[in-house]
């Protein structure tokens, strides 16, 4: 029997357009234009997902999901919500109220959603990293274009220069598709989500090895998710848990690109790790935003002290000062990474870490003083 969707949402064309997308794929589509004949619906014959639009005529989705997560019956009956609101709040509130996934509706959105209602079917996310808390940094912001892979990328570089010794991988987990790859001119086909398909139980250590990039010529490994959206699909995020396991025996440190996403995959990631780096840029919505995603974080036992937070100037204009930043998110900011005009954007294109290529540029100094504060946290750590 076909995989069953409930598509609910006010608006037929939506139904219409995601039930031409989703029965493409093999899934058998039904919709609700309300959330009262969404639940008559799932009470006579639950779905096997249900993808959600939050406002909805007879109110709002997100009591919809409470009163089915407030079922035994549907408490693991995967939801992901599919909306057009896609405000930090509306995001929290939402993976609050027990939705497994949030992905913003807007043109060309289904190539987000496809992978998100792929991975949701066949692997219902159950994640603990419990073993593997400890080496894990992960770099993550409240909106997109905040310089989170460029200070994870240059991070790691700094890294390898105060400790050549030290064994360190670099894991880009922005799905669909990453840019940590693109950025160091690191092509393969190895992928975190080719390997997790393609092992029949679970994944073992050589089985990572073989994934794992040689060292880069900037002494430090990589790892990437997913090359596109198609590839992406076929994450088991059943076996994240031992990927982190197994990484951790083998790396000092690892380093994660989370890009902006706040999910089931990626807030188990963040609470196993000994320091969250949060990157805001000094504008009144990112940092509004911050606030929202630290509320969050902390809601889910990720401690204040574990969050290190940087001010990344990406434009020239200030408009927010320090200390409106740290009195709106409560924390003090551990550094604050200049404005480098147009030289961040010219090492990308150059797939070269900023510092390598601007080595006697005084931003490439804030990069080691991250790395040296992570570097103390972990030493104080163990
Ligand atoms: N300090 C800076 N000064 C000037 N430009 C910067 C700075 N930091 C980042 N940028 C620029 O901002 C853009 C976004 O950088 P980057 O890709 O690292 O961000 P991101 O948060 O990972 O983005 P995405 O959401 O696409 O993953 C790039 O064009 C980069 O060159
Ligand atoms: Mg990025």
């Amino acid at each position: 029997m076909p995989t069953r969707i409930l598509v609910v949402d006010s608006d037929q064309v939506t139904i219409n357009w995601l039930e031409s997308k989703l029965t493409a794929e093999g899934y058998s589509v039904e919709g609700a234009t309300r959330g009262d004949i969404a639940l008559q619906k799932i009470a006579q014959d639950s779905p096997d997902l249900i993808v959600l639009e939050l406002n909805l005529p007879d109110g709002n989705g997100l009591d919809l999901i409470h009163r089915l997560r407030e079922d035994p019956k549907f408490s693991h009956l995967g939801i992901i919500i599919f909306s057009l609101r896609a405000e930090p709040n509306d995001i929290v509130a939402g993976l609050n109220a027990g939705a497994d996934h949030y992905v913003h509706k807007r043109p060309g959105a289904d190539a987000e959603l496809l992978p998100v209602v792929r991975a949701c079917l066949t692997h219902p996310p159950k994640v603990t990293y419990a073993a593997s808390r400890g080496k894990i940094i992960s770099f993550c912001s409240a909106k997109g274009g905040t310089g989170t892979t460029s200070v994870c990328v240059n991070t790691a570089y700094a890294l390898v220069k105060l400790e050549p010794q030290a064994r360190i991988v670099v894991i880009d987990m922005v799905f669909p598709i990453g840019s940590v790859g693109s950025s160091l001119g690191y092509e393969t086909a190895r992928t975190i989500a080719r390997m997790s398909r393609e092992v029949s139980s679970q994944v073992d250590r050589v089985t990572i090895e073989r994934y794992v990039s040689q060292k880069l010529k900037w002494g430090f490994h990589v790892i990437i998710g997913a090359n596109d959206p198609q590839e992406a699909t076929g994450l088991n995020v059943d076996q994240i848990s031992t990927i982190y396991e197994m990484l951790s025996a083998t790396y000092d440190y690892i380093l994660v690109d989370l890009g902006r996403t706040l999910s089931r995959i990626s807030i188990p990631i963040i609470e196993n790790s000994m320091a969250v780096v949060v990157i805001v840029t000094p504008d009144i919505s990112t940092v509004k935003a911050s606030r929202v995603m630290l509320d969050y974080l902390e809601a889910h036992n990720v401690e204040r002290n574990r969050i290190v937070l940087i001010n990344n100037r990406t434009v020239g204009r200030v408009w927010t000062t320090t200390e409106d930043i740290e009195r709106e998110l409560r924390l003090p900011l551990s550094l604050t990474i200049p404005y480098v005009v147009e030289y961040m954007t010219m090492a990308i294109n150059a797939s070269v870490p900023f510092m390598e290529k601007f080595p006697d540029h005084a931003a490439g100094m804030v990069f080691t003083d991250l790395a040296r504060l992570l570097q103390a946290r972990e030493r104080a750590r163990t």
